[in-house]
């Protein structure tokens, strides 16, 4: 399986989407769901994006299946995922180069600007040479950038193979993003060396340390601050912000506080928890 999302950098005021994958500017990606949905449902709308005007730069990401759902809606496209496998999305689109080629022609065709930014997010296949043929084609096809997840559709926690990124990269004159178990500030210089990519994308990485492209090695305390008063101030639900924190707090606490705080069930509830565990700052 495969999978086709798209992805529309929201503010221009931070140039160039580009720009600042080479001047090693973090760019926040956030993921959405399909986005036939997330058009005709403004509940799936409100459900599944909020943004304010300092979460910038940005980019937001949608899975679509066809061409004219994506052409219309958004300007850049991405493949990479494995959970929208059996509905036609994600992972399983990477046999079709064709199809995704076809939908970033549209998505192309639709934008005059050529600086907008179309991009695809996609795993690899068990041959490289079938994935090398896929971002070939996509590149021809216009895609500006192109995000590998060094895994098979049906690799979960099996090691990334770098070695395939770095065939891709090799093969392509576009940027090449990697991904894949990058944890640390270590890794993202580890991997940019073997691989030669132009950039790199963290997901749970970022989602345990969301300083680590700051230089932390583990979440300080002030950044678990920092997204409390930010939920706060933005009223993001309880359940999402807990969340987070249940991430943050994973390598920074112990397994007994840990059994206390993913119980919590309120905002005042939490702060108390850390106040009393953590200090403030
Ligand atoms: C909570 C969560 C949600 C994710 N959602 C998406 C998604 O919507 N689209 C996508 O392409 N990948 C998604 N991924 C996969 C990541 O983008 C990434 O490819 C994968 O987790 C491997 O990178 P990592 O080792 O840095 O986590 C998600 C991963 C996590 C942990």
């Amino acid at each position: 399986m495969t999978e086709v999302h798209s992805e529309i950098p929201v503010d221009a005021d931070s140039g160039n989407i580009m720009d600042l994958f080479h001047r090693g500017r973090p760019v926040r990606a956030r993921m959405l769901n399909v986005l036939s949905d997330f058009m005709r449902s403004a509940k799936a709308r409100d459900s599944e994006f909020t943004t304010n005007k300092t979460d910038r730069p940005l980019i937001v990401q949608f899975a679509a299946k066809d061409a004219q759902t994506l052409a219309e809606n958004v300007s850049v496209l991405n493949m990479g995922c494995g959970w929208a496998v059996s509905e036609g999305y994600g992972a399983c689109l990477i046999n079709k180069p064709e199809l995704v080629k076809d939908m970033v022609g549209h998505v192309r065709n639709q934008i005059d600007n050529p600086n907008y930014a179309v991009s695809i997010k996609i795993r690899i296949h068990k041959d490289i040479r079938k994935t090398v043929d896929l971002c070939q084609k996509e590149e021809a096809a216009g895609v500006s950038w192109i995000t590998v997840h060094g895994r098979t559709a049906d690799e979960r926690h099996q090691p990334v193979h770098y070695d395939a990124i770095k065939t891709i990269k090799d093969s392509l004159s576009i940027p090449a993003i990697a991904n894949g178990d990058i944890k640390s500030m270590q890794d993202v210089e580890a991997i940019c060396e073997l691989t030669g990519v132009d950039g790199v994308m963290a997901a749970r990485g970022l989602l345990t340390n969301p300083a680590m492209f700051a230089g932390y090695e583990e979440t300080p305390l002030q950044c678990v601050w920092d997204w409390v008063d930010i939920a706060v101030e933005h009223g993001t639900p309880f359940t999402c912000s807990h969340h987070h924190l249940i991430y943050m707090l994973e390598r920074i606490s112990s397994q007994p506080e840990r059994r206390v705080f993913n119980n919590l069930s309120s905002t005042s509830a939490v702060i108390d928890f850390l106040h009393s565990t953590y200090g403030s700052t």
